[in-house]
């Protein structure tokens, strides 16, 4: 890697299934900016405790979403890709971050109100510390950049506050990162009730496209999303919640511009217009289930791929947090 290059960090939870929405802002963005930066790309499985996993499931999921980010085109030779808890400094940079974090911003942070709703019953710890553990896992490497989409950007900017609350406590040791939000589709909406971002954990499967739907599957849900009263195809979030949403999916699938969606619609009826988004949608899945199908039967590949981002990763995370523990004061040998 090119020493002068700017460094890029994200990650995604390997929980449930991977949704078009976790596609479209974030994972597919990856593969054009692999060529610009030097890109750390985790699977978070210590952030997916969080939440209850089954154990089986959670190491069947970690590999699957690694398949997936091949299958997507992220290059593990131009990237590390790597697994949160192959990495101890990510728990360990935490801990020191944590006191440097106040247990009220914490509790005002959306996600964590909406989940400790959603999990009345398991309202733990590392539910409320995630943002920290999300701060540790930035600051690391150094991040510059980190590119998410628009439900992350609470999180990114309490990574940035914990930054400049250290740096300014000690002395200057994280990198500030910005956060990189895509034009289009930095917040795909539930097809169901479009005003709510499309979650892999939604009550109502109708409403979620998951990465691992099959064709008929796709455009069952296409045909069933919800639009509006009038019969208009324009790009309109406020006004137009639904179809504006699915103009935005329509777009990243087709490759078409959002302004070029329109133009290709304007007259077509609702019923035309949702079976070309499903058409759309379904004809880019297939090919990349039968590649991470592939790749999920190279277990061998797989774990090479994970050992060495494992190292690459270990590498550049040890230098930080060295720095860390010498400004905290802890004693070394
Ligand atoms: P996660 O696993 O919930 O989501 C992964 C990525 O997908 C984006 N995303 C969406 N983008 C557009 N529309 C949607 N409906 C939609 N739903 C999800 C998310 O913004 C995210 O970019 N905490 C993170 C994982 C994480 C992380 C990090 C990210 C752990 N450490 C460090 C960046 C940097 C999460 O739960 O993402």
């Amino acid at each position: 890697m090119e020493e002068s290059r700017k460094v890029l960090y994200s990650a995604v939870q390997p929980t449930n299934n991977l949704t078009i929405g976790n596609y479209i802002g974030a994972i597919r963005n990856w593969v054009d900016l692999q060529n610009g930066y030097d890109c750390y790309f985790a699977i978070a499985n210590m952030h997916a405790i969080t939440v209850r996993q089954n154990p089986a499931e959670l190491r069947q999921k970690t590999l699957a979403l690694l398949a997936l980010y091949i299958a997507c085109g992220v290059d593990p030779e131009k990237c590390v890709l790597y697994l949160q808890s192959h990495v101890p400094a990510h728990a360990e940079l935490a801990w020191v971050l944590n006191t440097f974090t106040y247990v009220g911003e914490m509790e005002r942070m959306t996600q964590y109100k909406d989940k400790s709703s959603r999990h009345a019953d398991n309202i733990n710890m590392g539910l409320m510390d995630y943002p920290v553990l999300m701060a540790a896992d930035i600051l690391l490497y150094q991040a510059d950049v980190v590119p998410v989409g628009l439900d992350q950007r609470q999180h990114l900017e309490i990574a940035r506050d914990i930054a400049q609350r250290f740096n300014k406590a000690l002395s200057p040791t994280f990198k500030v990162p910005e956060g990189l939000y895509v034009k289009v589709g930095a917040k795909i909406n539930d097809l169901q009730e479009p005003s709510k971002k499309m979650s892999k954990s939604a009550e109502n499967p109708n409403g979620s496209v998951f990465m691992s739907d099959d064709k008929d599957t796709v455009i069952r849900k296409f045909r069933r999303a919800v639009t509006d009263s009038d019969s208009d195809i324009r790009y309109a979030p406020e006004e137009k919640p639904g179809v504006s949403n699915l103009l935005s999916i329509y777009s990243v699938f087709s490759g078409k511009s959002v302004a070029e969606a329109e133009k290709e619609f304007a007259g077509a009826g609702y019923g035309e217009f949702k079976l070309a988004v499903g058409e759309a949608v379904a004809e880019k899945l297939e090919p990349l289930q039968k590649e991470q199908n592939r790749l999920l039967g190279d277990k061998a590949y797989l774990d090479g791929v994970l050992r060495s981002g494992m190292e690459r990763a270990a590498r550049a995370a040890g230098r930080t947090l060295n720095k860390v523990y010498k400004k905290i004061g802890f004693y070394q040998l």
